[in-house]
């Protein structure tokens, strides 16, 4: 069977990001699972605020983010929680894809994390996320959900994730969500 193809992202646009830091962690570990994985920072995309004035021709920045979530068939997101919600680059990444969203994001899977410097681990935030997304006709697996918390004490100076459980759970997310998207798929 061919590999899975990641695309992997993070909804903090911060160079120095918890987010991407436990992003690396989820890339990682697709690899080991198998997948072709293709990774994109929103920061260095620098994608227009949405507007629908905008999208005929969509901008060039716009085109590259939709080629490559046309090849993915999962996105790998880690996303701080900001004011109780998703980032607002992210957000705004997922307007411009979910513009014919059948060819960039419908019927893909989806392994959503987070990191927050607060006990939340953005709970809140990817209670939103998982919203948006299934109401794009993503998959998401319902368990287990990796709530990052206190973020400031999981990693080390050179910005490797040391917290075991955080490590373990990710795994288990992400072979979960291959697993049964590859099912999903056949
Ligand atoms: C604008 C803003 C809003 C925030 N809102 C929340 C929040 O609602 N809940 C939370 O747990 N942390 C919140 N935080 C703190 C984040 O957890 C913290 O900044 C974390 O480092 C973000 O992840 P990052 O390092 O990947 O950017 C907020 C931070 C910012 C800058």
């Amino acid at each position: 069977m061919e590999a899975l193809k990641a695309l992997a992202f993070s909804g903090s646009l911060k160079k120095d990001s918890f987010n991407k830091k436990a992003l690396k962690v989820a890339v990682e570990t697709a690899k080991k699972y198998g997948a072709e994985v293709k990774e994109v920072d929103l920061a260095e995309l620098n994608l227009p605020i949405y507007n629908q004035d905008l999208e005929n021709p969509f901008p060039e920045q716009v085109k590259i983010l939709r080629n490559m979530a046309e090849w993915a068939d999962v996105f790998i997101i880690s996303s701080p929680e900001h004011n109780h919600s998703i980032s607002a680059g992210l957000k705004n990444a997922i307007d411009w894809l979910s513009r014919k969203h059948d060819e960039t994001i419908k019927g893909k899977g989806a392994v959503i994390l987070g990191v927050s410097t607060g006990n939340s681990g953005t709970l809140r935030g990817q209670a939103h996320l998982r919203q948006i997304l299934e109401a794009l006709d993503m998959f998401i697996v319902p368990q287990p959900e990796v709530l990052i918390t206190n973020g400031a004490q999981k990693f080390d100076d050179k910005g490797n994730l040391t917290d075991e459980k955080s490590i373990a759970i990710i795994d288990a997310l992400v072979k979960k969500t291959f697993d049964q998207f590859t099912k999903i798929k056949q």
